[in-house]
């Protein structure tokens, strides 16, 4: 399986559902097993929920990547860096997206349903899902972050 062929897990809060649904039809068009874990509609939902959803199952290895969206994109970012291990990008832009993947290897894309429109979001969702890591110089500053302990134990 190539590596832009990978399944995907996908969640979103209400400001977020449309998008999603748009977001998961175009992944499957290209042929990507998609996993919904929802929200299934518009009806006010929290989105940490859903962010524990998505980067739990990247952070436990069930899925390589994971698609989380939400209305400007930044609570599902925050929410989702909660977890080690993941390496969420909040993306509004295409160089942003290439980015992410080039140098720090995201895991999770993130997007604002609120901020960008359907043809931006399809573009950072192919962007990000053809864009290779670079690995090298990125792959030693990735494992120092992914090695820092904020909290006191
Ligand atoms: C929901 O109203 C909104 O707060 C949420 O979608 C997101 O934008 C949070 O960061």
């Amino acid at each position: 399986m190539s590596e832009t062929n990978k399944p995907i897990i996908i969640g979103c809060d209400h400001a977020a559902y449309q998008l999603k649904n748009t977001v998961k039809a175009y992944l499957e068009n290209r042929g990507v097993e998609v996993k919904d874990v929802g929200a299934f509609d518009e009806t006010s939902v929290d989105y940490p929920d859903y962010a524990a959803k998505v980067a739990g199952s990247v952070a436990k290895g069930e899925f390589e990547r994971g698609i989380l969206i939400c209305g400007t994109g930044l609570g599902m970012s925050m929410a989702a860096n909660r977890y080690s291990k993941v390496r969420a990008a909040l993306c509004s832009d295409i160089f942003t997206a290439k980015m992410s993947r080039q140098h720090n290897n995201a895991n999770v894309l993130v997007m604002g349903g609120r901020m960008i429109g359907d043809i931006l979001a399809l573009e950072i969702v192919k962007t990000w899902l053809e864009t290779p890591f670079e690995g090298g110089r990125h792959q030693n500053r990735i494992d120092k972050f992914d090695n820092l302990s904020c909290c006191p134990k």
